[in-house]
This record gives structure tokens, sequence and C-alpha cells, in this order.
């Protein structure tokens, strides 16, 4: 992981490469009208108060929970104590990139959709609320954490989630066994090298046509850079639209040249 000083001159740069915000200069339809039409939209959808109450409500929690640590390893089996504010304070995609998940899910309607790296569950209600008849499965190893967020989608009363407990090393080949095709995947744990590069090696043969990629915490280490070099260089990776924080993968045959992007957002 970078120093946070490391981190911001990282971003700054970004910041004075990336394309225009507004998408003027950007040479491809698709990703304008990602832009223009996602990006940009700034419309209060009715489900973000209440997901942001309930995030509101988990960064007040002060119950603590034995959890697994598996941030440094997937096969670490350390067991810690945090509360729930803590985790909420820590591991949480803020308010600005949740909701850019769901107008993601709103604009392009996928189906079939998998999050690896549930947490307290505010990004898989964004994304499940955002087309409450796609099919959401989410993935996590902490077994604490994820009754927590089991209980958030009860509450906010999202019903097309189900959550799988357990290592995505041993959960996500029996996962994928059992799938036909994903439209959608938001790979949000385990940001190391091999991991990384293993998930998207394991989830290439279940996409298609239209599906998106979304790894989170791209510019986060050299070895989460590396990464992202690898998966855009992959040559079945058409579109990737860098957003500093995410990165996008599209499967466009449409798209003859490769295109990478890099936008403020
Ligand atoms: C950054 S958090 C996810 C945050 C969530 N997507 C959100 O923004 O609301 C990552 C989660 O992935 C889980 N995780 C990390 N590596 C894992 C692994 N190898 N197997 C299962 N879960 C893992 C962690 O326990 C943690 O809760």
């Amino acid at each position: 992981m970078y120093s946070p000083f490391k981190l911001l001159s990282k971003y700054i740069r970004f910041k004075v490469l990336a394309s225009n915000a507004k998408g003027h200069g950007v040479h491809s339809p698709f990703v304008y009208n990602l832009i223009r039409k996602v990006l940009l939209d700034n419309r209060k959808f009715y489900a973000y108060e209440s997901i942001e109450q309930c995030r509101r409500d988990l960064l007040k929690d002060k119950r603590v929970l034995n959890i697994q640590d598996f941030g440094a390893g997937s096969r670490s089996q350390k067991t810690n104590q945090r509360t729930i504010s803590e985790i909420a304070h820590s591991s949480l995609k803020p308010k600005k990139f949740s909701q850019l998940l769901f107008r993601i899910v709103n604009y392009y309607q996928p189906e079939n959709m998998l999050e690896l790296g549930t947490s307290l569950g505010i990004t898989s209600a964004y994304l499940a609320s955002a087309k409450d008849d796609s099919k959401l499965v989410t993935m996590e190893g902490s077994k604490e954490i994820a009754a927590i967020a089991q209980s958030n989608f009860e509450k906010l009363n999202v019903k097309n989630v189900s959550i799988i407990t357990g290592n995505f090393d041993d959960q996500l080949p029996a996962f994928l066994n059992r799938q036909d095709k994903l439209d959608f995947v938001f790979i949000d744990g385990n940001h190391r090298l091999e991991p990384t590069l293993r998930y998207f090696e394991m989830l290439l043969p279940k996409t298609k046509e239209g599906s998106i990629l979304i790894f989170d915490d791209i510019h986060w280490s050299e070895e989460m850079e590396m990464a992202w070099k690898q998966i855009q260089d992959h040559p079945q990776v058409t579109v990737t639209v860098d957003l500093f924080f995410i990165g996008l993968v599209f499967f466009r045959k449409e798209n003859k040249v490769k295109q990478h992007f890099q936008i403020n957002f």
C-alpha cells in the first residue's frame, strides 16, 4: 500500500493528466455517453436517502464484532475485534462512488451481478436497488460482518441480493461453476496482484458482450497498479475507464482498437 503522501501525489498527477470531466475531447461515443449520461447524472434517486441513513447508523454503531482479517492475505485466519463504526469508517466506498455504481447499474441494466467484498452491505444495497429485478450475489469472508450486511438488506427491504459467506478463493470457483454469464462484477476485496489477476482470469469466461467489471482501488499500491495494467493489456478487454479510485472494464466487439481513458470524476 502506498503512503498517504505518495497516493496524494499520484492523485494530483492523475487530476492533471485525466480527460475533462465533461467529456470534451473524448473520442469514443461509448465513453462520451458514459460520461454525459452516467458520471454527470446528478439526479437524487429515491433509494439514496435510505441507504445513506443506513450508512450514518453504521458509522455510529459501537457494537463489537469478531472479524477474520482477509485484508493482508486471503488465507489469513487472524481474528480481531472491531466496532461496526470502525469498519464503516475504513471499509466502505464513499457516497460519491457508491452512487456512481448505482447509476452504472441503472443505466446499463445488468441482470446477473456479483460483488466480491460485501462488508456491511452498503454498495450491495446500491447495486441491488438500482435494478430490483436483477440478481446480485455478494461474497464476504467474515461471518459477523456478513450477518450485519444481511440485517441491513432486511432493514432496507432489498430482496434481490444473497450473500455467500466464505473466502473468495474457496467460494468463487464453486459459484462460477453454477453460474452461466455475468453482466456486472464489482471486485472490492483482497487488493493484491496475484489474487486480483486470478479472480479476473476466473471471471473472463463468464463475461459476454456488454459485461462490465469494476475493480476497486486500482492505484492503491504498486501491486494493484500492476494488476490494473495487466487487465488493460488483456486481449479480450477493449475499453477501460480509470476514475482513479475505481477502474471500469468493458468488453465491446465494436471497439476494434483498444482504448483506455482516464477521466476526472
Ligand atoms: C473494502 S470491503 C468491501 C466494501 C463494500 N463493497 C462497500 O463499499 O460497501 C472488502 C471486504 O472484503 C472482504 N474480503 C477481503 N478479502 C477476502 C477474501 N479473500 N475472501 C472473502 N472476503 C474477503 C473483507 O472482509 C471486507 O469486508
